[in-house]
């Protein structure tokens, strides 16, 4: 049941997206990614979006987590910097200038991350890709659905899918009101799944084929959410940077299956893994 707007991600499609870095580049010719996220004991999902964000290209990467997260990521992540999102929450998000956030990853769901969720939502900042708790935070009411800026790139894996937009009866009926709401709000829509489908706000259907169950582990979503956070960061359009992100976590994927087995394979040996894709690509 395939329409002329229906796109399976092979390696012409990919070719078409991929840029070559540029020789004469700096550090701000490939943007500031901003990783939102992090709570008490979910600090990990910050640092894997945030060295993810780093592994793509990003030139310059901060990491705005709660205060107990920042020897963790000072640590772990030493290219990064790191924002003081407050003692136990994101107190504030602050504009910075040419800057993508990508915003949920461990952020846990408290009143006071919710308010400042909201109103970051509100200023409408764009491009932005909103995960995890970002999306469950905005599955609690109906009317903060509408706040979802245009242009927005969300990932929800089905549960989420089914928290923001209501039960279907099957992956058919889901990518059928996934179309709908990508086109009613305007957003861009990652489906995430053994295929993940990406719906754009057009209403165009690409299918991804990379990626494998050694996926299915806590962490590989935070990976995702950084790798397309980064590309946005370096001026692909959302679609590309949707489209190029998940081929390009799928396939590091696959190439850490094939060095370690989809068994055991950590989201950490697909971030080193992202290297090979790109020596791959260039
Ligand atoms: N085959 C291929 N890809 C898979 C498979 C599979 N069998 N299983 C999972 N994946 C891929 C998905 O397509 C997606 O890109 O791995 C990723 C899993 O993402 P999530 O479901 O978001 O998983 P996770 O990293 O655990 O999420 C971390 O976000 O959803 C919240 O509650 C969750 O707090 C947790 C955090
Ligand atoms: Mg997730």
């Amino acid at each position: 049941n395939t329409s002329t707007d229906d796109f399976v991600i092979d390696n012409e499609v990919i070719q078409s997206i991929f840029k070559i870095r540029q020789d004469f580049a700096h550090k701000g010719t490939y943007g500031k990614s901003i990783i939102v996220g992090g709570s008490y004991g979910k600090i990990g999902a910050v640092v894997l979006a945030t060295k993810s964000a780093l592994r793509t290209g990003s030139g310059l990467t901060f990491s705005l987590a709660p205060n107990c997260g920042y020897e963790i990521l000072q640590t772990s992540v030493p290219e990064a910097m790191f924002i003081k999102g407050g003692e136990n929450n994101i107190r504030q998000i602050k504009e910075q200038e040419n800057s993508v956030y990508g915003i949920g990853p461990g952020l846990g769901t408290g009143k006071d991350t919710e308010k400042a969720l909201l109103e970051f939502l509100k200023d409408n900042h764009s491009p932005l890709i909103l995960d995890a708790d970002a999306l469950n935070i905005i599955s609690e009411n109906k009317d903060y659905v509408k706040l979802i800026p245009k242009k927005s790139i969300i990932t929800p894996h089905p549960k989420e899918f089914e928290r923001l937009f209501g039960k279907t009866e099957d992956s058919f009926e889901r990518l059928d009101l996934a179309k709908t709401k990508a086109k009613e709000l305007e957003i861009y829509i990652v489906l995430k799944d053994h295929h993940t489908q990406i719906i754009t706000s057009e209403g165009k259907v690409f299918y991804n084929i990379t990626g494998n169950s050694g996926l299915a582990k806590g962490g590989s979503g935070d990976i995702l959410t950084g790798i397309i956070t980064s590309l946005l960061a370096q001026k692909y359009s959302e679609e590309e940077a949707a489209v190029l992100g998940v081929w390009l976590h799928g396939k590091a994927a696959d190439f850490a299956a094939e060095k370690f087995s989809k068994e055991a394979m950590q989201p950490t040996d697909v971030i080193n893994e992202l290297g090979n894709v790109f020596l791959y690509l260039n």
